[in-house]
């Protein structure tokens, strides 16, 4: 086996998040008159909350007081938790789960490396709360990705070298976090076309090929 962990980004890789993600900033826009689409909700993947209201103030007019950031981050995260109440174990793919599974029969280590403050709520709603061996995420990085901080930290909670992990991300920050941690890193989705990622992947499942 070429690794002994695998670390999972989680919106977007284990599940899909961004519509909720939308739904929420897109509301906070809304109430500030600033316009916000789709395009500009794909340029917050993998990217910290804070970073995320900067981009999205990017078009807004006026300006915000810390106070005032610290408040709008607070209230699209209320709108975004509201929104997750909808998520149910169905919003966990057949794919993901017996992918998952079946890397875990190999003897592999599985951890969570995921920016989101949210991650354990999220992992809890769609029935993985017990699931991961280790979780690094929003709550013990004082750095967002690109920085590697969050996976090295996931390594060292899973007791790993950095070059015994694999990272599987669907973000360009996160594929280069991974690569700065000094670990390889698998792209899915949107992250496939950075072209900076040791493996691309087409599907979830091809991680069981990409392991061997
Ligand atoms: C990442 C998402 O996983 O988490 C980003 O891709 C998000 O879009 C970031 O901004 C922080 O999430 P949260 O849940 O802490 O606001
Ligand atoms: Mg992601």
């Amino acid at each position: 086996m070429k690794y002994k962990g695998i670390i999972f980004d989680l919106d977007g890789v284990i599940c899909s998040t961004d519509h909720y993600h939308y739904l929420a900033w897109k509301a906070l826009a809304d109430k500030l008159g600033a316009y916000f689409d789709e395009t500009i909700n794909n340029r917050l993947r993998g990217v910290s909350r804070m970073a995320s209201l900067d981009i999205v103030l990017e078009r807004y007019d006026g300006t915000l007081t810390e106070e005032e950031k610290l408040a709008a981050a607070e209230e699209k995260n209320a709108t975004y938790r509201e929104l997750l109440k909808q998520m149910t174990p169905a919003d966990l793919s057949d794919e993901v789960k017996t992918t998952l599974d079946a890397l875990r029969a190999k003897g592999l280590l599985l951890g969570i490396g995921s920016s989101s403050k949210n991650t354990r709520f999220i992992l809890g709603r769609i029935g993985l709360g017990d699931y991961f061996d280790k979780i690094s995420d929003g709550t013990n990085i004082t750095r967002s990705k690109p920085d590697p901080e969050v996976f090295v930290k996931a390594a060292q909670f899973l007791e790993l070298a950095p070059e015994d992990c694999l990272v599987v991300e669907d973000a360009k920050a996160g594929v280069e976090a991974a690569l700065a941690a000094g670990m390889d890193a698998a792209a899915i989705g949107d992250a496939v076309s950075c072209g900076l990622a040791t493996y691309n992947l087409g599907r979830f499942s091809d991680l069981l090929r990409v392991v061997e």
